[in-house]
């Protein structure tokens, strides 16, 4: 990532800048939706930052009869996070509807539903096994647009592939707060700036580049003995190092946020893998098609890597559900290209056969 850009404006004017050439009433509906979004990510990362105390302070307010900020402290965060986005969309006079990673159904907007121009798909808070350890966790976003303008959407209108998408984004709450957005013009990085009298949006970044050739992976390493040939092969092949058929050694990372992944990659390269695997035959893949992995995608593909299921482009496959699971397979593009070669012939170069009966972390018997 190129961190050396110095930082040109606030979000609502930097979008403007961002987005000169496109109609102004479709760059100005989407300029209102991205500042919808963020300004809920906002109030999530207030309600992230509090942590603990939010149950400290429920506590004492229950003790003194008093009701706490909305009454909302002793829920879940990912609950929070759900409503926080749900209030700020149903605000803008642009988006028709939206659909959380936390509710079976999406959601009608009651003002807008007809007209707006927007359907909106959000994981609130990705990552949420990680709240209570204080580790890194974030929110994805996914703008489509409303196809059929003067009828309200209902589910089937989100089933678009993820090539569709206007913009998609996350944040991620971590040591800082940022925003990495893409309106299919490069990718954006804005910082959440607290000095001020209101927290601000301030753009730091509006050229991310992934590295192309990386040393680094990151897959949740305990579900190996599940995973398919073409991982299988990969991934012992980057554990072989130097000794191995890649002749360098490998550094793994997991942090189980994939918000946190992604972001790691955009900053330094690396590769992503949550793969199909056989633990749960009735549910082989993790990560969900239009919450996670199409928004991801875009914002990969836009950075300058890639993207896949293995297979084909997430960006191409069209879901039949709105929370239809893919494989995901994401990052700098040399080695996601690896990763696809495999899966196209994975009986081509056996040399992982070399490495199959090693498990990561013991060495066979000799
Ligand atoms: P969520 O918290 O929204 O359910 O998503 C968590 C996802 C993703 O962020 C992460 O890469 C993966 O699940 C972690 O899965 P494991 O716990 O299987 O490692
Ligand atoms: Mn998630
Ligand atoms: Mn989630």
């Amino acid at each position: 990532m190129n961190n050396t850009t110095p930082p040109r404006g606030l979000l609502d004017e930097a979008l403007q800048c961002h987005l000169i050439g496109m109609d102004p009433d479709v760059a100005q509906a989407l300029r209102e939706t991205l500042c919808a979004i963020a300004q809920a990510c906002v109030r999530i990362s207030d309600a992230a930052s509090l942590g603990m105390l939010a149950d400290a302070d429920a506590d004492a307010d229950a003790l003194a009869g008093r009701s706490h900020v909305q009454g909302e402290s002793h829920k879940r965060l990912d609950q929070i996070a759900d409503d926080l986005m749900a209030a700020s969309l149903a605000g803008c006079r642009h988006v028709a509807a939206w659909a959380s990673e936390e509710h079976e159904q999406p959601h009608v907007s009651h003002a807008h539903g007809a007209q707006g121009a927007h359907l909106v798909v959000f994981d609130p808070l990705d990552g949420s096994s990680n709240i209570e350890a204080n580790i890194s966790i974030g929110t994805i976003f996914s703008v489509l647009p409303h196809r059929y303008r003067g009828m309200a959407p209902g589910a089937a209108d989100f089933m678009q592939p993820g090539h569709q998408q206007l913009a998609a984004g996350y944040v991620l709450y971590g040591p800082a707060t940022l925003m990495v957005l893409t309106c299919r013009r490069g990718v954006l990085v804005f910082g959440l700036d607290r000095r001020g009298a209101a927290p601000q949006w301030v753009l730091a970044c509006d050229d991310v580049r992934i590295a192309e050739h990386t040393r680094e992976f990151a897959i949740n390493a305990s579900n190996q003995r599940f995973w398919e040939k073409p991982i299988q092969r990969y991934v012992a092949e980057c554990v072989a190092g130097d000794s191995g058929p890649r002749m360098k050694d490998f550094n793994m990372r997991w942090v189980a946020s994939m918000v946190a992944e992604v972001h790691r990659i955009m900053t330094r390269g690396g590769v992503f893998l949550y793969p199909r695997d056989t633990r749960e035959p009735r549910r082989p893949d993790r990560l969900r098609l239009l919450a996670e992995a199409a928004p991801m995608a875009l914002l990969v593909e836009q950075a300058g890597g890639r993207a896949t299921n293995g297979t084909s482009d997430l960006l191409d496959l069209v879901p039949d559900t709105l929370h239809q699971r893919v494989p995901v397979i994401l990052g700098s593009k040399d080695e996601v290209d690896r990763i696809v070669s495999y899966h196209a012939d994975p009986s081509e170069n056996v040399s992982w056969q070399l490495f199959k009966t090693r498990s990561l972390f013991v060495q066979p018997q000799a």
